[in-house]
């Protein structure tokens, strides 16, 4: 088998200048990229560094070497096609199907799949001409990642940043590896919860776990390659952001509760996989709690926290939604696994067990997930994306 063949198609907007990055990380992989800018594109970058970088010949119009057809040619021949940064008028023309340069004549002959990272000012970015157009690509089986929070071009800071590159080149090498060009979430919208909640006993000390998270940005991630738009609630985790994926940090289970419930209006599906506390100190200490010398410390009282998996089970959000829990047990797996199926009301409940080198910062896992139909899905040892892309598969088929 040769080198998987991506095409790279860059318009014009400043984030054109990482694209570079991009492009490294895929030749240095081994993929053979061909390089499609737009015309404006080349007042960011110029044709130079892009056949430089690719060592393929570079053009943006239809009208360059026409005997080898090439509007036609590198996107029937492309295993990828990528598109960062994609502008609201990138989006637009393949929403629309135009077709007046070489990069939208090559999403139109391209049957690969095809994945967007747009990159704009906010307000073009929540232009309804712009989300109605990437909804209209997702439809189709497009993945369009969600931009970045951050700093802007100028002053000003939003939603519309470019992801990292190195996101960007992960979730196109999931893509990739899938190899379909409609993915299976394509249209759907997923809310994922991650990390473990924090319990403050006052400014500087808390109740909190050992959870990573890395299980939680496994199933976002391995989501947004699968063409879901993604929610993730992160609690403390410190993970980088996933390309693609809405962030939303929460610090408590409070906190949690609320980012998982407004999210979930919309949604198709809820994977619970943070560790949420059971219970938080009754009383929150404004300032900082002392020793004093010759007493014994206050004991400390704790409340009850809402039990989120349970109350989206029973409370759904919208019909057929679909609710996924995890479980983590030390003895008696399944049955504790099942007893905790019921109690909860999901679909499906992700049971590993916990002990040493097993789930808790580890990249590794190994779990059954049980159904609320009686299914029992063992998923071997392995990496925590693995797990995902089960607990995916086992979703899909649920979907209303
Ligand atoms: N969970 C939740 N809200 C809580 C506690 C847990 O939504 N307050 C969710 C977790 O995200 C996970 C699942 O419930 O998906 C299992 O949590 P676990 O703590 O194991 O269940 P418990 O009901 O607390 O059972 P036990 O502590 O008795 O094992």
């Amino acid at each position: 088998m040769g080198k998987p063949k991506v095409v790279l198609g860059v318009s014009g907007g400043i984030a054109a200048y990482k694209a570079c990055e991009l492009l490294r990380r895929f030749t240095e992989s081994g993929h053979d990229v061909r390089v499609v800018p737009t015309a404006s594109a080349l007042h960011f970058v110029g044709a130079t560094t892009w056949s430089a970088l690719s060592g393929n010949p570079v053009a943006t119009e239809v009208w360059d070497d026409v005997h080898e057809v090439p509007h036609v040619r590198i996107g029937q021949h492309a295993d990828l096609v990528v598109v960062a940064p994609a502008t609201a008028d990138v989006l637009a023309k393949a929403a629309h199907g135009l077709a007046d340069d070489l990069l939208t004549n090559t999403l139109l002959t391209a049957r690969c799949p095809v994945v967007f990272a747009p990159a704009m000012h906010t307000e073009m970015w929540e232009h309804p001409a712009t989300q109605e157009n990437v909804a209209t690509l997702r439809r189709r089986g497009t993945v369009v990642l969600e931009p970045a929070v951050g700093r802007l071009t100028g002053v000003d800071t939003g939603k519309g940043r470019l992801p990292d590159p190195v996101e960007i080149f992960e979730a196109c090498r999931r893509v990739l590896a899938r190899g379909v060009a409609k993915p299976d979430l394509a249209g759907r919208h997923v809310v994922v919860s991650a990390g473990g909640t924090r319990e403050p006993l006052d400014p500087v000390r808390f109740l909190g776990n050992r959870s990573s998270g890395k299980q939680g940005y496994a199933l976002a991630r391995t989501a947004a390659a699968r063409g879901a738009r993604v929610t993730l609630v992160a609690a403390n985790t410190g993970l980088p952001d996933p390309a693609g994926v809405d962030v939303v940090e929460v610090g408590t289970a409070v906190q949690l509760r609320e980012a998982v419930l407004k999210a979930a209006g919309d949604a198709d599906a809820v994977v619970m996989a943070a560790a949420v506390a059971d219970f938080r100190p009754a009383t929150y200490a404004s300032g900082k709690i002392k020793k004093k010398d010759d007493q014994e410390p206050e004991p400390v009282v704790l409340v009850r926290n809402p039990d989120i998996l349970a109350e989206i089970s029973a409370d759904r959000a919208r019909p057929g939604q679909v609710v996924v829990g995890f479980a983590a047990e030390t003895d008696d797996v399944l049955a504790n696994g099942r007893r905790k199926l019921e109690r909860k009301g999901c679909d499906l409940l992700v049971v590993n067990e916990v002990g040493e080198r097993r789930t808790f910062g580890s990249e590794e896992n190994e779990a059954v997930v049980l159904g609320a139909d009686g299914s029992e899905t063992p998923v071997p040892y392995g990496p925590k994306e693995a797990l995902a892309d089960t607990v995916w598969d086992l979703v899909v088929p649920r979907l209303a």
